[in-house]
């Protein structure tokens, strides 16, 4: 079975005053609060087992916002990460969820403006290993940047300053229960934060790091012009219902 995680934690500092009384993930985009949209892509590819990784100021929002998941037709579970120390360490709190299974991992900013189900495909046809999404961005020094040979990804480096190629790796994870025994061998990176693309180098190292592209439009709604941009994106794809 397929579990579902998505991480609501950090500060959003960078969209400060709106993230003054309330998580990032809770501001609107489009017609509905941000995770919404992470919950919805997680159900509509048949995950309804879901964890939610949240700070300690905010769960209360993110329970009263999203309740057990009746009415997204799921069932939530909600961990609380007391530090920001970075999405391998949020991460680590779901092993207890994981319980053995595969887990899809959502980045809580992250919008798509068509559905993952064909990497959740891709996924489920995969043996062993992690899965990646990757978007060609123009302006790929604010991610996570995948250094492609043919059809493998050879390195990721976190937001290099040259970096080697347009493939951003976004915000969705597709792991194996070997991700939790990566976590521990993780050390803090120069900015002090446990990284995902640490964990995605171990899967490379082991020659099982796969991935899929992102079929249309992809933002990171971390900062005011992507929120924007984040918001047209979903207000277009709802009038194309
Ligand atoms: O959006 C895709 C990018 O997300 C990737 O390309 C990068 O490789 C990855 O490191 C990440 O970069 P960001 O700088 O955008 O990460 P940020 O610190 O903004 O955190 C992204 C989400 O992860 C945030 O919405 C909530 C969650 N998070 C983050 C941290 C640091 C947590 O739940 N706990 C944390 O401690």
């Amino acid at each position: 079975m397929l579990k579902g995680v998505i991480l609501t934690g950090g500060h959003g500092t960078r969209l400060y005053p709106l993230t003054k009384v309330t998580s990032k993930h809770l501001l609107p985009v489009g017609n509905e609060p941000m995770v919404f949209h992470s919950v919805k892509q997680l159900t509509t590819a048949g995950i309804t087992d879901i964890l939610i990784v949240t700070n300690p100021e905010h769960v209360g929002d993110f329970a009263s916002a999203l309740g057990g998941g009746k009415d997204f037709g799921c069932e939530f579970t909600y961990r609380v990460q007391e530090e920001a120390k970075g999405i391998a360490h949020a991460l680590a709190l779901a092993e207890g969820f994981a319980g053995g299974d595969r887990i899809v991992v959502l980045l809580g900013d992250n919008i798509f403006e068509t559905s993952i189900q064909h990497a959740v495909n891709d996924f489920q046809a995969q043996q062993r290993g992690a899965r990646v999404l990757l978007k060609e961005v123009s302006d790929p020094e604010r991610y996570g940047v995948a250094t492609l040979n043919g059809n493998h990804i050879v390195a990721i480096e976190e937001k290099p300053e040259h970096p080697k190629s347009n493939y951003a790796v976004v915000g969705a994870y597709f792991y194996d229960a070997s991700v939790f025994d990566i976590i521990r061998t993780v050390e803090p990176s120069a900015r002090g934060e446990y990284e995902i693309t640490a964990v995605n180098n171990t899967y490379i190292d082991r020659g099982e790091l796969e991935y899929s592209l992102v079929q249309g439009k992809w933002v990171d709604a971390g900062t005011f012009d992507s929120l924007t941009e984040a918001h047209q994106i979903l207000l277009n794809s709802s009038d194309d219902q």
